[in-house]
Order: structure tokens, then C-alpha cells, then sequence
């Protein structure tokens, strides 16, 4: 598919055919993940991936209340088909070491050097893991597979973290539901709401507007 296509063509898929998603299209995302730029090349990330019948079951009961499992809504219920979910997630830590190295030190631009999360306007681990998330989106679309980003809700992190054995050092900053899109999935929200054109989220030489 052109490049220009999948970007065209990606949007938020919220609801799945049960096929299941060849392995080698999930390994596809991943490596492709790997490929988003990283600040000094840190690549702190970690992707769980879900794709057997019981680990996504295990990924709903886990986030999901059991009242809302056993009646789901209609956004649940198209979900919870989708036979993968990944978690991308992101690790602060690496991006501190990172930056601790010699060379990161030497190549602060102001006096004194800024230590610690000081040395990022915003928190970079976070940044570069959401990059190498759309990455794991677009790659759905080339296959002509769908995917949706979600929130994680923030009382449930913990529960996450101990289900799955996420390492301490690295933190889920959503999920990525992938499958084959249902028939039904016509329209999309972002048409609904609509996309801000260009020229009005553009700012040439100064954020000012006529
Ligand atoms: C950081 C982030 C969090 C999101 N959280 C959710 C979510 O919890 N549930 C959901 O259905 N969609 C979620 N979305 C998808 C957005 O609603 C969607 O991207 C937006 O409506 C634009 O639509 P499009 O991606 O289909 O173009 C999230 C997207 C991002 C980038």
C-alpha cells in the first residue's frame, strides 16, 4: 500500500471479525515499532503482546469490572473480539541511564548542565513509545488489518502489572487492540467530530491568527 494511503486509510478500529491475525503480521508490527525514532537512541520500550484466546480473555478481566464483562456495551463488545492486544510500554529509566552516558552529558547545550527529568521539556520515554505505537497502527492498515489505541483505566495499572509481570521499570501507556475489522466498521468517530484542516493548526512564523 502507498505510504500515503495508510495514512489516509488509518483510523481507530473498535470493532473485529474473529479471524485470527497471522503471528507474522504481529512480529511485523513489533519490528516496525522498533524503527520509531527514540531520543539518543535510549529505545526505551517494551511491547506485551497478547494473542492467544486466554491472555486477551486475561486482558479484559483484568481491566474490565465483571459486571461490565458479563453486559458489555457495544464498544466492549466489538474489542474484545480483536484476537491481539499489545501494550506498549515505556521506561523512564532507560532514558535516565541513557542520559547519563558520557556523551549525552557532554552534549547538554546550557550551564549547569540540567540533571535528572530536568533535561526533558516533556517525558521523552512516553514520546518515543507512542511514536513506535503508530507505527504498530499503520502497520494494521498496510495489511489492510485494523487497530485501535486505548486507555488503560489508571485503578486498573496495578492489577495489569501483576497479571502480566510487567518489569517495575517500565510502565503500559495504553493498548493496541489488532485484528481484521468487522463489516460493520463504516464511518469513524474522526468523521463524526471532524479534522481540523491544515491551515488551522498551522502557525507559520508565529502562533498569532488574523
Ligand atoms: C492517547 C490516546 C488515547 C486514546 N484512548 C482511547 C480510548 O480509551 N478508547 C477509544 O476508543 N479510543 C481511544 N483513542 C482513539 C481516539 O479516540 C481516536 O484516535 C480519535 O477519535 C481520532 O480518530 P481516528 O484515530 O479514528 O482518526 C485514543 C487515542 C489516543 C492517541
Amino acid at each position: 500500500m502507498e505510504f500515503q494511503d495508510v495514512v489516509d486509510r488509518r483510523r481507530m478500529i473498535r470493532d473485529y471479525d474473529p479471524r485470527p491475525v497471522d503471528p507474522a503480521l504481529v512480529d511485523r508490527a513489533i519490528r516496525n515499532a522498533t524503527h520509531a525514532p527514540s531520543a539518543g537512541f535510549s529505545q526505551g520500550w517494551g511491547f506485551l503482546v497478547l494473542d492467544t484466546p486466554t491472555d486477551v480473555r486475561r486482558w479484559w478481566s483484568t481491566t474490565v469490572d465483571p459486571a461490565s464483562l458479563d453486559q458489555p456495551d457495544r464498544w466492549l463488545t466489538g474489542m474484545m473480539r480483536a484476537p491481539v492486544v499489545i501494550v506498549p510500554c515505556s521506561s523512564k529509566a532507560a532514558y535516565l541511564a541513557r542520559y547519563a552516558e558520557k556523551d549525552k552529558a557532554a552534549s547538554a547545550r546550557t550551564s549547569p548542565p540540567p540533571t535528572g527529568e530536568d533535561r526533558w521539556a516533556v517525558p521523552y520515554w512516553h514520546l518515543d513509545t507512542a511514536m513506535a505505537a503508530l507505527l504498530i497502527l499503520q502497520t494494521a492498515v498496510d495489511a489492510g488489518l485494523g487497530g485501535c489505541f486505548f486507555g488503560i483505566p489508571p485503578d486498573r495499572l496495578d492489577a495489569v502489572r501483576g497479571e502480566f509481570a510487567i518489569d517495575a521499570a517500565f510502565d503500559p501507556i495504553g493498548a493496541i487492540t489488532l485484528g481484521h475489522r468487522a463489516r460493520s466498521t463504516g464511518s469513524s468517530g474522526s468523521a463524526a467530530r471532524g479534522r481540523k484542516p491544515p491551515a488551522q493548526v498551522t502557525h507559520r512564523g508565529s502562533w498569532s491568527v488574523d
